[in-house]
């Protein structure tokens, strides 16, 4: 082969070289110990005496040529982006950084609150958000002429033979289907399904037909918490609800029951804290009145017991119901409801 065949053949393979494998294989090829340009060097002392110069110095300038081409396509190998055949672009450059992921604020606070009662020995259990009328009020000795029961203040799924005008007075028909409008419901379902003694805690959405605005919405969430054994007294309320109310506010509130009504309960109380934010002095949070109301509460009705099948004279037991929402503006200083369900990302990421 003459080198001036052997120079175009280099000029051609060179240029298809794009990994150091391939480029290897070239300096082999023509740099190594049987490679070509030893091959031609061997031919030398076979040449005619006048030739051999000249061709001894053609080859040598040949094989610095190969050495520069491999050393510049070396530069070239390592220094330039790799470019993937399948044009996927520059898969050396760093990637793009991906936002990590959260729990929502309202996730964030259901999950420290039953954590508080797990510790005091409460398991979680959750019920279905498509209820009947039975769970969500006759069970809990919800009377029907109670206005939480008109159409006005729940969502019913089948009104069947209810009239739409009459919101007063229903046909009762406990296999109506509604959405729960709060999670005590599963009071029923759970006390049905169980012996004392028990300790839950139920999370959930609940919904009323709420007009919606900064303090309203027609879907939030509660946790429901109960207790039922023998010998369980109001004093068992008061010490779990003050665990609670200390983890989640601070150390320093304090708590007050104020008597209150709950069908299901008696005696029923709500429950209010000292503002954390004034100390009990007044500030627009507590809209100066010292105290915030956190949650409703009270001592398991013996009419629900009976409903479920359990011995009033033998057991006893409390329940209480919050709003997370409630919750969770207080604890973060959020004003407006609204900002939970938007998903607007600027108000998410602060969480
Ligand atoms: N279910 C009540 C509500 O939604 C709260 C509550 C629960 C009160 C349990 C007492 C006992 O307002």
């Amino acid at each position: 082969m003459d080198i001036e065949t052997i120079k175009t053949q280099i000029d051609s393979e060179i240029q298809n070289i794009n990994s150091s494998q391939s480029l290897e294989e070239f300096r082999v090829k023509y740099l190594g110990r049987k490679g070509i340009i030893a091959q031609l060097t061997s031919t030398i002392p076979t040449l005619p005496q006048q030739e051999r110069a000249a061709f001894g110095k053609q080859t040598n300038a040949l094989k610095n040529k190969i050495v520069s081409l491999i050393d510049e396509k070396q530069r070239v190998i390592t220094t330039e982006p790799i470019q993937s055949s399948a044009g996927l672009g520059d898969i050396t450059l760093p990637g793009i950084t991906q936002d990590l992921g959260r729990l929502h604020p309202i996730t964030q606070v259901i999950d420290e609150i039953c954590a508080i009662f797990n510790r005091m020995g409460f398991s979680v259990v959750e019920g279905p958000e498509i209820e009947t009328e039975y769970n969500n009020f006759t069970g809990l000795n919800i009377p029907l002429e109670h206005p939480s029961r008109d159409v006005f203040d729940t969502f019913y799924l089948k009104l069947g033979h209810r009239s739409k005008k009459s919101t007063q007075h229903p046909t009762p028909n406990t296999q109506h289907l509604l959405l729960r409008s709060h999670t005590s419901p599963v009071q029923i379902r759970v006390m049905k399904s169980r012996k004392p003694p028990l300790a839950v805690v139920v999370p959930g959405r609940v919904y009323r037909p709420d007009a919606v605005d900064a303090s309203h919405s027609f879907m939030f969430h509660q946790i429901e918490g109960f207790m039922v054994d023998e010998n369980i007294r109001f004093s068992d309320l008061k010490g779990a609800l003050e665990l609670f109310a200390k983890a989640v506010f601070g150390k320093d509130i304090k708590m007050r029951f104020r008597p209150h009504f709950f069908p299901f309960t008696e005696p029923s109380a709500e429950v209010d804290i000292s503002c954390f934010i004034c100390k009990g002095k007044g500030c627009s949070v507590c809209g100066r009145k010292g105290w915030l109301e956190i949650l409703g509460s009270g001592m398991i009705h013996p009419n629900v017991f009976k409903h479920v099948g359990y011995d009033s004279k033998k057991y006893t037991g409390f329940a209480f119901g919050l709003g997370i929402e409630r919750i969770a503006m207080l604890k973060f200083g959020i004003d407006d409801i609204r900002l939970f369900f938007e998903n607007d990302l600027r108000f998410l990421k602060q969480f």
